[in-house]
């Protein structure tokens, strides 16, 4: 058997690249490489697709978590200082959101089964510095967001969702995007719905937040539609997170293929669930609520590193999302003290199987029989 790669991206891009040439010439006649019209249009699909009233488009996921507590502490929602609940078991990259915007991260162990934040923990970890909860769907599972959303609602707490993973993801039926305060996308070029490059984007049903995170992205700097309507004029403190034209025109297109390519991963994950079987392994859990984007299919075996040795003797490649936990790592030397047991107990068992659009049948076929062989 040939190697099983765990992902292979150009192999899923090959078909976007001629028209990307095509939509490259376009924007080159027209001289606009930022905030066009591809983005303009891209904001407009993305916001229906999620069924959400509004849609900006930004550099990357960070940075629309970011630009969210920013926009809270504009409208006075927020101030420096104050405590945002956020799952332990995360993406470094939730728990910068809220350090680069000078908040204080307040992790929460997560549900051993769903490895997202527990409501129950979330009832114990607030107190009278919480000012919001920063919700994360891992793998493409969504969080417990109508339970949260009602604490959220009782305790005046803001609620921002960190949909890196989960784009085309239901709860209760509802799309994500359409639920929370605000929801930031990864369209990061491994993430399902991928880019060329960096890319991501924020959705809200807040008309007042769309205004100033629109704003926002681009230095604070009054919105204008056509460049000789720019002014120059600033009402914020912004930042440069603009969306390009080109992944714009990229991300259109890949829209439309999308929900055919959430249907494959969901065919292999079901494919894996009803056949892998080793009682040495323990298959992803999903609620019978929501639809998963999954965006990864993730393991847990005590013997975690024999079985990820094993695969890859098998020719079989898979990865670790994620190897370390946030309080862990030493750019967070001030939590490294702090333990979080399920945190780390997930840490140290959980291996991402290959699952991507273009994976063949006979190396579904084969992840599957060498699993069940260990
Ligand atoms: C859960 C989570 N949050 C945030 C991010 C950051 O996304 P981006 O690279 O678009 O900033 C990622 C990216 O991997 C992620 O997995």
């Amino acid at each position: 058997m040939k190697k099983v790669n765990f992902y292979n991206i150009s192999k899923i891009n090959r078909k976007y690249e001629k028209n990307f040439i095509k939509n490259f010439r376009i924007i080159n006649k027209k001289g606009r490489y930022l905030l066009g019209d591809y983005v303009k249009n891209f904001e407009k699909k993305f916001s229906n697709y999620c069924q959400s009233k509004y849609c900006v488009a930004v550099g990357n996921c960070v940075d629309a978590i970011k630009l969210s507590f920013m926009a809270f502490k504009i409208l006075g929602d927020l101030k420096n200082g104050d405590e945002v609940l956020v799952p332990a078991n995360t993406y470094i990259a939730s728990i910068l959101g809220i350090t680069l915007t000078n908040l204080k991260p307040v992790f929460v162990e997560p549900d051993s089964r769903t490895f997202n934040i527990s409501t129950q923990n979330i009832l114990k970890a607030i107190n009278k510095k919480t000012k919001a909860i920063l919700v994360v769907d891992l793998y493409g599972h969504p969080a417990d967001l109508f339970e949260i959303k009602k604490i959220a609602k009782k305790k005046n707490l803001k609620l921002i969702e960190d949909a890196a993973q989960s784009c085309g993801a239901k709860i209760n039926n509802k799309m994500i995007g359409s639920i929370c305060d605000t929801t930031c996308f990864s369209f990061f070029p491994g993430k399902n719905l991928g880019a060329f490059g960096d890319a991501g984007a924020i959705t809200t049903n807040n008309k007042k937040l769309y205004n100033i995170l629109k704003s926002l992205r681009n230095y604070g700097e009054d919105v204008f539609d056509n460049l000789k309507d720019r002014k120059y004029k600033n009402t914020y403190k912004g930042v440069n997170s603009r969306m390009d034209e080109i992944q714009a025109s990229i991300l259109i297109d890949k829209l439309k293929d999308y929900s055919k390519h959430q249907k494959i991963r969901k065919n292999i994950a079901n494919f894996y669930l009803k056949n892998i079987k080793n009682p040495k392994i323990t298959m992803p859990h999903h609620n019978k609520n929501i639809e998963h984007a999954w965006h990864l299919f993730v393991i847990k075996c005590k013997l975690r590193n024999k079985l990820r040795k094993f695969l890859n003797k098998n020719n079989i490649q898979t990865m670790i999302h994620y190897p370390l936990p946030p309080h862990k790592q030493s750019a967070f030397k001030e939590f490294n003290k702090r333990s979080f047991k399920i945190t780390e107990k997930i840490y140290k068992e959980i291996l991402s199987l290959p699952i991507f659009p273009t994976l063949k049948k006979s190396e579904i076929m084969h992840v599957v029989k060498t699993i069940n062989n260990f």
